[in-house]
């Protein structure tokens, strides 16, 4: 087996990379030069993309599967991340729903969306800043959603797990600044993937074409928004101006409900 040289861009981890948004993440990645880790646990994927990808975009590319929701496969990805000195950008993607009330929604199942979408982000996070900042340079990508704005029905596990994700990286700028070391977070509207019928979504209408983005826009606008230095991107938000509001009120809220007297409505 010939080895490749690396194209200097360095390692890009990307998880969840057996569909959707993150196997277009990699393939993007591929483009550009990066070597590529793909993390999920469908193996015979994995290979199959993987090969493809290094074949076509003269790239490293391994398969490396994991169960996300476990600790052990968080923990053996969190190893890598520390062990290899090449990895340079971490794109903490794999996550997925449930479009059911609480009520419904089996013990099991909110357990492994907990796990995945914020257990494993979190640690995933981590390590990649320990490595990142110990390196002097590199950057973590994670995906939040739109649904993580405000409570939408149907959702309430995997909109608060998507709200957890926008606090928390946007908590993360704190810890990176004047460091080389980036951060951002994208939050993505709705995108065409299988992870609509993951979450059980073959059963309701189909959303209208004017409201689903394709994976290819929302990953070619992340990576624009990446590239423009943005800690925040929206795909599919045209006003961004939005989005500044809504900082602005959660910071002047942050900082007014500190106060020892209780408000006068209450006395
Ligand atoms: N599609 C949307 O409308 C939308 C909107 C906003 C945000 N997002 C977010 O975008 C991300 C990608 O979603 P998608 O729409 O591309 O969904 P998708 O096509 O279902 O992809 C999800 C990926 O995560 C992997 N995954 C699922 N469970 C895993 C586990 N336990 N361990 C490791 N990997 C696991 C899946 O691979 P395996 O099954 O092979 O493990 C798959 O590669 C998610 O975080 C999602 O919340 C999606």
């Amino acid at each position: 087996m010939t080895t490749l040289p690396s194209s200097g861009a360095g390692t890009a981890i990307v998880t969840g990379a057996s569909s959707g948004i993150g196997k277009v993440y990699a393939e993007r990645l591929a483009a550009r030069g990066y070597d590529l880790v793909l993390v999920a646990r469908r193996e015979d994927r994995l290979r199959r993309i993987a090969a493809d990808l290094g074949s076509r975009f003269r790239i490293r590319a391994e398969a490396l599967v994991a169960d996300l929701s476990e600790p052990a496969g968080v923990a053996a990805l969190a190893d890598r991340i520390a062990r290899d000195a090449a990895v340079s950008l971490l794109v903490n993607n794999a996550g997925f729903s449930a479009l059911k009330p609480l009520t419904r929604t089996p013990d099991d199942v909110i357990a492994r969306m907990i796990a995945l979408n914020i257990t494993a982000l979190t640690l995933l996070s981590r390590a990649a800043l320990q490595a990142f900042k110990a390196r002097g340079k590199g950057t973590l990508v994670n995906l939040g959603s739109g649904a993580g704005f405000a409570p939408y029905p149907g959702i309430p596990v995997y909109g608060s797990t998507k709200a957890y994700v926008y606090l928390f990286t946007q908590s993360l700028q704190s810890e990176v600044r004047e460091t080389a070391v980036r951060v951002q977070l994208v939050l993505p509207g709705a995108v065409v993937s299988e992870g609509w019928d993951v979450a059980g979504g073959a059963e309701l209408e189909p959303l209208p074409d004017s409201i689903v983005m394709t994976t290819e826009d929302c990953v070619d606008a992340a990576l624009s928004g990446l590239d423009q230095g943005e800690r925040v991107t929206a795909p599919s938000l045209h006003d961004a101006s939005l989005l500044g509001a809504y900082e602005m009120a959660g910071s002047g809220l942050l900082q007014a409900v500190f106060d020892a007297r209780p408000a006068a409505r209450y006395v």
